[in-house]
């Protein structure tokens, strides 16, 4: 493997590497890449040798994860900024072209926020779970399964990926009981039946999960996107649980920059989340990770969905990005 220089040199000609952001083309970017155009004039001996070695890097990864599944937990800045969207669904449509099962659960908080202000109702949390009441759930539905989800499938399907929009309620994928009846229309995850999800997948289509659940009182529940995403990565015994976010990683404290953790097992996150280090949206995502370890998921990552391909440079680096959360310590 590199060391960490040529670690940092890759990572940078990655993100200096034209891709199809902004041409909504599929595979626009890979083949400008493959025939030496990037900028203008040859590329020299040396960026050639990078490139070369940069595919090889991925080599023994993409050996790794083929026919493996990884969940990816869609939110935050790389779910509303265009090139971010763009990075994102180029990252996901390169899993799919080597033979990696991914499965995307997206949120929608700042979407649903502002649909809920339209619609007259104030949003509240509880223990940075939204409130529900009988019409917050009605608008959650509609955000989530009328506009962003085909809208992610759409973005995908412009990178040459076939996506498939689905939602808890299809299939019976994610049958749901109230949480707590201080939020309403907040679903726990009761039951997960993947079978709409394999039937997607070994047909080569990526599902695209809105986090809706079917209550056995025949109601519509919104469940956190997160919940949701550990729920079904822990039901398909996913290898990978993956969750794009706004920040760098896990901070021991979220003040202190300088307090990311890299790595940690699942123990480690029990320890933090006792400390009270852990606040606001993190909380979810830290429960439902720990639930998925728990329930055989191998590694589940926090990654920064602010940074441009994130999610490749995760998998298919040595170094990784964000925090990795693992069931044991892992030396
Ligand atoms: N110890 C911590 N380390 C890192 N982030 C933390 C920590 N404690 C709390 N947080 C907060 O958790 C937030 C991430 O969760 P949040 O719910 O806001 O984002 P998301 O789940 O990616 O997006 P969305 O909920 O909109 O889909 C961070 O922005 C940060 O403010
Ligand atoms: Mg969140």
């Amino acid at each position: 493997m590199t060391d960490r220089d040529d670690t940092d040199q890759i990572k940078t000609a990655i993100k200096s590497t034209p891709t199809a952001a902004g041409h909504g083309a599929a595979g626009h970017g890979a083949a400008t890449a493959a025939a030496g155009a990037a900028g203008a004039g040859a590329p020299s001996a040396a960026t050639t040798t990078l490139k070369a070695r940069i595919l090889m890097e991925a080599k023994p990864y993409i050996q790794a994860y083929r026919g493996k599944i990884v969940v990816i937990k869609y939110g935050g800045a790389a779910m509303t900024d265009e090139s971010l969207r763009e990075s994102f669904a180029g990252d996901v449509s390169l899993l799919s072209l080597v033979g990696i099962k991914a499965v995307v659960v997206h949120g929608g908080g700042p979407q649903i926020t502002r649909a809920m202000r339209q619609a007259g109702v104030e949003p509240k949390w509880v223990d940075g779970l939204r409130v529900t009441d009988a019409e917050s759930v009605r608008v959650v539905q509609t955000t989530l399964v009328g506009e962003i989800n085909p809208d992610i499938v759409r973005l995908l399907g412009g990178h040459g990926t076939i996506a498939a929009g689905i939602n808890g309620i299809d299939g019976n994928l994610l049958v749901a009981r109230p949480k707590d009846a201080r939020l309403g229309f907040v679903g726990e995850v009761d039951e997960v039946n993947p079978a709409i999800i394999y039937g997607l997948l070994d047909r080569g289509i990526v599902p695209v999960i809105a986090p809706i659940g079917h209550g056995r009182d025949g109601a519509a529940y919104n469940i956190n996107a997160d919940t949701a995403a550990g729920a079904v990565a822990q039901a398909i015994a996913a290898e990978k649980l993956v969750y794009l976010t706004d920040v760098e990683g896990l901070y021991r404290d979220l003040g202190d920059r300088s307090s990311l953790l890299p790595r940690l097992s699942a123990a480690g996150v029990r320890e933090l989340i006792d400390s009270g280090s852990i606040s606001a949206g993190m909380g979810p995502k830290l429960r439902s990770c720990l639930a998925a370890l728990q329930g055989g998921v191998k590694r589940a990552h926090i990654l920064d969905g602010r940074q441009e391909h994130a999610l490749l440079l995760e998998i298919f680096t040595p170094e990784g990005v964000g925090t990795m959360i693992t069931q044991e310590d892992e030396r």
